[in-house]
């Protein structure tokens, strides 16, 4: 048995927030920005978390050609959830009708989607699920400090969804790695969010050590990336295309220069959207399959690293389809505000902090 992704789908929401719009309201240059870590411009999403993993779920089950009712399990990788209880998963169930389906959240930080993927694999191989959406969504711009500056410019908000059924063709999962390291957590956490936090005065903010970050999401990108290749009988020759989690372009180019790829064989769309945690490898496969950059039968890898300190990769063939199935007409409700009037409101009222 192998495990396929059969459908694909994303929902980055319209309200484009670009590094000029942030220098208007912290001190930071979009020079800094761009010239740190790659990033143009994020999106900031005026619907909750939810509504973009929706919609994103909606696309992908029509690409793969079934109907809600199809999807028997749920997964949703995210550490932004709409509500501590109940996961956001079965709101995206109950948002998309889909009556047969288990529904579950799971956060692995930005390596959450990597994660879901092993999780899908498992439960087609023990016959426990058939069709799977697997949705990787974050609305990060919730948990964002403006006075963080470090952290304030490196995320934003999207969603991108795959649906995984088993299949006996020569496609799939082909080798995963995953791996953990919690007496790291601190490099990378939220504070004010979660029950430690009820009654104290924390601030709601993403803090981390930013060059600790760094240097371990080089060294276990890395080594995953080869440990993959390896293991399906991969010489690094036949990659066709490295889908990283996208946290900053030079943690990315450092990463392809140690697996020594070129650089036309890894995925890149950083610039547009900031870091999506979990979000960011559905979101990039999704637009590589749109924009041709995925062929019939290409071998991928997908690697990430993220809050835990989590770390993971898989090696993928695809199948022999990149053309969606069916299409849907849905999309989001209209935008009535702009993305900088969005965080500069949240600030106020979460910071009582007016520019
Ligand atoms: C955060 C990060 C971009 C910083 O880049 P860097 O090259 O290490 O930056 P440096 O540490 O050299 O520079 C820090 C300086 O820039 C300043 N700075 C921080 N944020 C800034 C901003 N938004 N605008 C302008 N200056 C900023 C700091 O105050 C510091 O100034 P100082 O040297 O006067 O004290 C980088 O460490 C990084 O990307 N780390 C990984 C983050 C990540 O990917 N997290 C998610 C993983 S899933």
């Amino acid at each position: 048995m192998n495990a396929t992704i059969t459908g694909w789908g994303n929902c980055t929401p319209p309200a484009v927030l670009t590094n000029d719009d942030l220098a208007s309201v912290i001190e930071t240059t979009d020079e800094w920005i761009t010239s740190r870590s790659g990033i143009k411009e994020r999106r900031i999403s005026h619907v909750a978390n939810s509504d973009m993993a929706t919609l994103a779920g909606k696309r992908a089950i029509a690409a793969a050609g079934l109907e809600p009712t199809d999807i028997d399990y749920i997964i949703m990788a995210t550490c932004t959830a709409d509500r501590q209880i109940p996961s956001s998963a079965c709101y995206v169930q109950a948002k998309i009708g889909a009556v047969n389906a288990a529904a579950a959240d799971i956060n692995a930080g930005c390596t959450g989607f990597i994660y879901g993927l092993s999780m899908a694999h498992g439960l087609l191989a023990t016959g426990q699920a058939e069709r799977i959406l697997l949705i990787g969504s974050e609305k990060i711009s919730s948990y964002l400090d403006l006075e963080e500056r470090s952290t304030a410019v490196l995320f934003g908000d999207g969603a991108g969804a795959v649906v995984v059924e088993k299949t006996d063709e020569d496609e799939g999962i082909r080798a995963m790695t995953l791996g953990s390291d919690g007496t790291a957590a601190g490099t990378l956490t939220a504070t004010g969010a979660g029950t430690e936090f009820i009654g104290s005065d924390a601030r709601l903010a993403i803090v981390m050590d930013g060059a600790e970050i760094f240097r371990n999401a080089v060294i276990k990108m890395g080594e995953t990336v080869l440990h993959v290749a390896d293991e399906a009988g991969w010489p690094l020759d036949d990659i066709d295309l490295v889908v990283p989690h996208q946290a900053n372009v030079r943690i990315i180019d450092a990463v392809r220069r140690r697996i020594k790829v070129d650089e036309d064989k890894v995925f890149i769309n950083i610039e547009k959207y900031g870091n999506t945690s979990a979000a960011t490898i559905p979101i990039a496969i999704t637009e590589a399959v749109e924009q041709g950059r995925i062929q019939p039968g290409a071998n991928l890898v997908f690697t990430a690293f993220g809050a835990g300190t989590t770390w993971g990769a898989t090696a993928f063939k695809w199948g022999p389809r990149v053309e969606p199935i069916e299409t849907i007409g849905d999309e989001l409700p209209p935008l009535e505000t702009t993305a900088l009037e969005m965080i500069e409101s949240k600030q106020e009222a979460i910071h009582g902090w007016a520019k």
